[in-house]
């Protein structure tokens, strides 16, 4: 089979390495691909972003199976257009890829059918969302409707800085608000403590299959401070997420989203993740959905994966109203996995690009350097975006897998490399 995986990142390295073990593989095809996908004979990157032209391609090279990483593409239709021309493709409409390219969308739909979420109101009118600031204090969290890049929200511990946000995302309206149509809008909601986790299921538009368990970590710095990035590090399982915790994450958020989406006449086929606030009490509240898998969650939970991700995928894709998930189970390597992002100098701001990337290891059954922002130029790896490599591990427990990830670390060298020394420290037992 020829597969074409969409996207660029680390998460989509992770999903062609698991695709390409499968021996229903004949080609793997990445768009765009990256630095490491160009230098691994098994892929050949593609240089098409836009969707009909991506479907065209796909259309003449007889692509069997399709597999998007990222948001965008989805929330601008891809996966319509590819079954459109009876394409299979795995992935969500661009109707249900609204549970993440609109928060006042999703958070709607959360109320409607009864799934746990924080109170909030939507606003497109910044005398009233100030109004309801006052009244309701801080801490409080302002949140941009539509996809912002992870820029969006703006969890406010003064009431100054939520009424800052507001006048950022309305009145300014800097943030651009894509896919969403009548202007500017923002979510303002309560504030939720505990631990986060990311709940990451399959969906066939009626079946769900869950993944492994995982944890990101979002903060920059060590000890989860500094400012918030697309993800430092992330580790599977994710010991916070017990039995207990899974059971109610599950009845509570998952299948009444499947069941709410499909009774809504949008069934929901593709990764769906959920943004868990856990409390002290182990019950969770959804903080967001995704429509897509995490970065760099997806790493740790491909590198322990066993199942043949094709098989899975074809069974997903499985023409009908609905596909056969039902059929499939998912085998996972029992050991820890763990990733940690190296970043380029200044990320997340402005980020340098064009950085020589040198000491390599090469892969080996427990460790392996999945790459994102790189790129190949004549030869020569360099750094080309914020987050350029992931090192994954698995060992026995998250202090080998952490004792193991930095050794490899060690290593490789570009300037102004950056790093967390700390991936996994809250699921360390003291
Ligand atoms: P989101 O993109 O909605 O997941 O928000 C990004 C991050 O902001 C989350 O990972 C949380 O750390 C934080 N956050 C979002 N919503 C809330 C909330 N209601 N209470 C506390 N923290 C939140
Ligand atoms: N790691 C968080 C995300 O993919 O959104």
């Amino acid at each position: 089979m020829k597969i074409l995986v969409i996207g660029g990142g680390g998460r989509e390295h992770a999903l062609a390495w698991k695709l390409a073990q499968s021996p229903k593989t004949h080609k793997i095809y990445i768009a765009p691909g990256n630095g490491g996908t160009a230098l691994d004979c098994q892929f050949e990157n593609i240089n098409i972003t836009d969707v009909q032209e991506l479907r065209s391609w796909a259309t003449t090279q007889k692509i069997a199976l399709t597999v998007v990483g990222p948001e965008v593409p989805l929330a601008a239709g891809i996966v319509d257009e590819f079954r459109n021309h009876d394409l299979r493709i795995f992935g969500p409409s661009k109707a249900a890829a609204q549970l993440e390219s609109s928060k006042a969308f999703s958070k709607a739909f959360m109320k409607r059918h009864g799934i746990p979420t924080a109170d909030y109101e939507t606003f497109s009118d910044p005398v009233a969302a100030h109004a309801y600031i006052d009244l309701k204090g801080a801490p409080i969290v302002v949140k941009a409707d539509g996809l912002a890049a992870g820029k969006g929200v703006v969890v406010a511990l003064t009431a100054a800085q939520a009424h800052e946000a507001v006048d950022f995302m309305l009145i300014d309206n800097t943030l651009g608000v894509s896919y969403n149509q009548g202007g500017a809008r923002v979510v303002i909601e309560e504030f939720l403590s505990g631990e986060e986790a990311s709940f990451i299921v399959m969906a066939d538009g009626k079946n769900v299959l869950p993944l492994a368990t995982s944890q990101d970590h979002k903060r920059l710095l060590n000890g989860d401070l500094g400012p918030n990035t697309g993800g430092m590090g992330a580790y599977s399982p994710a010991p916070i997420v017990t039995p207990d915790v899974h059971a109610r994450a599950m009845r509570e958020i998952i299948l009444p989203t499947i069941r709410g989406m499909e009774k809504d006449g949008i069934p929901f086929t593709g990764f769906l993740y959920a943004g868990l606030m856990i409390d002290a009490h182990g019950h969770p509240k959804t903080l967001e959905f995704n429509c897509r898998l995490g970065d760099p969650e997806t790493q740790p939970i491909m590198i322990r994966l066993k199942t043949d991700l094709v098989d899975v995928l074809m069974a997903a894709t499985e023409p009908g109203s609905h596909g056969k998930l039902d059929e499939v189970e998912l085998q996972w390597d029992r050991r820890t996995a763990l990733g940690v992002v190296l970043a380029a100098h200044g990320y997340p701001l402005a980020h340098r690009k064009g950085d020589a990337i040198m000491g390599l290891p090469k892969d080996t059954e427990d460790a392996v350097v999945f790459h994102a922002g790189t790129s190949l130029n004549a030869g020569v790896l360099s750094t080309s975006g914020g987050r350029v490599l992931c090192v994954t591990v698995l060992a026995d427990n998250v202090r080998l897998a952490q004792q193991r990830a930095y050794e490899v670390i060690l290593g490789i060298r570009f300037d102004g490399m950056q790093y967390r020394n700390d991936i996994g420290h809250r699921a360390v037992k003291n």
